[in-house]
């Protein structure tokens, strides 16, 4: 069981390439961390850091208190699951599984219990006279994470694991994925580019871009709070819509003005602007799909618009809007919020007003992108 911790970490490729700068995390025992972004953003980079796989040009790693940046990646006592699992295919599932217990010269009634052990925990006990061909893209992916269970590591490093399955499997993997947390008990590093995973697997989300990291928090901290409009955009799906507006102090009382319309900003929203005095002043505005609501009456608190798309994904709809002034977002409705006539009606042209509360606003300067209330 180990903590890890990363100090100033830099990666540096042939001919200038900063593929990571400063990167600073302290990982606590048995905490599930995800590093999460877009592509090329350094994730893979960082992990293959604390794995020994890539060289680190400034900073230090450190495993339980010793600093590893000049350990081999077998002496680091870590266990790596990547994305392609690289099983050997002329071995059984029992022989791959097996295969670095006895290079260690484990003996053979340990590698047993080993190995049975974990096939029982991942279910792929009946598979293990089998060769990897005979196994679908799920079962191999098991047996990769066999292959790592049964090491014992310290840290558990999996870079995209189940980006080779299809959308159903990889649902049910993330749900074993969990599952398997809770019995190994360890620590684990997890990459991937798919927010869903990142904020249904992590304790705490490492949001990265560009080789930086953008915001640090558990997953409720980075949906509520997320310290810029990256962050923003990138968490939540669909994801956030955002729009230039004016946030206005008027009277003790603040609102805004997004395409001709004027909202209060009531609820803890309001009462956060007043605490820290947030001056008048041009913003982005953002607010989530599944806080906007369609209004029966057009008041002044109200967005009329027209609807371009309904997209029926079963409990919910989402609805994509244009305003007057040609800007599209998306509303994200139950659908059991509407009645079958309601739901007849929201076709393509249909005029609608839409509105959303105080609570649920999401304020960022408008030159430098950063949330005002962080
Ligand atoms: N061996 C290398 N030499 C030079 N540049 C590299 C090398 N490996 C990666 N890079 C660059 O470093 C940056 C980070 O790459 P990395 O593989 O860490 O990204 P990633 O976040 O894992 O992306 P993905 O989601 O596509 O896997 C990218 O710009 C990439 O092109
Ligand atoms: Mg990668």
């Amino acid at each position: 069981m180990a903590n890890v911790k990363l100090t100033d970490v830099k990666k540096i490729y042939d001919k200038n390439v900063v593929a990571v700068h400063d990167f600073n995390l302290e990982i606590k025992d048995k905490e599930f961390v995800v590093f999460v972004g877009p592509s090329g953003c350094g994730k893979s980079t960082t992990l293959r850091m604390i794995a020994g796989l890539e060289d680190i040009s400034e900073g230090t790693v450190e495993i339980d208190g010793e600093v590893v940046n000049d350990l081999q990646p077998k002496d680091r006592d870590i266990a790596m699951v990547f994305q392609n699992y690289a099983l050997y295919p002329h071995m059984t599932v029992y022989d791959n599984i097996a295969f670095s217990l006895r290079l260690k010269k484990v003996p053979e009634d340990e590698v047993y219990e080993k190995v049975t052990n974990a096939a029982n925990v991942l279910g792929i006990t009946e598979y293990l006279m089998r060769k990897p061909r005979a196994l679908s893209g799920g079962q191999r992916q098991r047996v990769a994470i066999g292959r790592a269970m049964v090491r014992n590591a310290k840290v558990f490093l999996m870079d995209e694991p189940l980006s080779n399955l299809d959308a159903k499997l990889r649902n049910q993997m993330r749900a074993e994925i969990i599952l398997l947390r809770q019995k190994l008990d360890t620590t684990f590093v997890y990459v991937t580019h798919d927010q869903t995973e990142a904020m249904t697997l992590g304790d705490r989300i490492v949001i990265m871009q560009n080789g930086y990291i953008e915001q640090v928090g558990t997953p409720m901290e980075v949906f509520e709070m997320p310290t810029n409009l990256f962050v923003a955009e990138f968490i939540g799906a669909p994801k956030m819509n955002t729009f230039k507006t004016k946030l206005i102090e008027e009277g003790g009382k603040y609102y805004v003005t997004p395409f001709g319309s004027k909202i209060e900003v009531n609820g803890i929203k309001g009462d956060m602007l007043r605490e820290r005095n947030v001056k008048s002043q041009n913003i982005i505005l953002g607010v989530r799909p599944e806080h906007i609501s369609l209004a029966e009456n057009g008041g002044e608190d109200t967005i009329p618009c027209t609807l371009e798309v309904n997209e029926m994904m079963g409990s919910e709809l989402h609805l994509h809007v244009v305003t007057e002034d040609g800007s599209h977002l998306i509303v994200r409705t139950p659908t059991v919020d509407l009645d079958a006539d309601a739901r007849r009606e929201l076709v393509y042209g249909k005029k609608l007003n839409i509105t959303f509360e105080g609570k649920v606003m999401h304020f960022f300067g408008e030159e430098d992108n950063r949330n005002l209330l962080v």
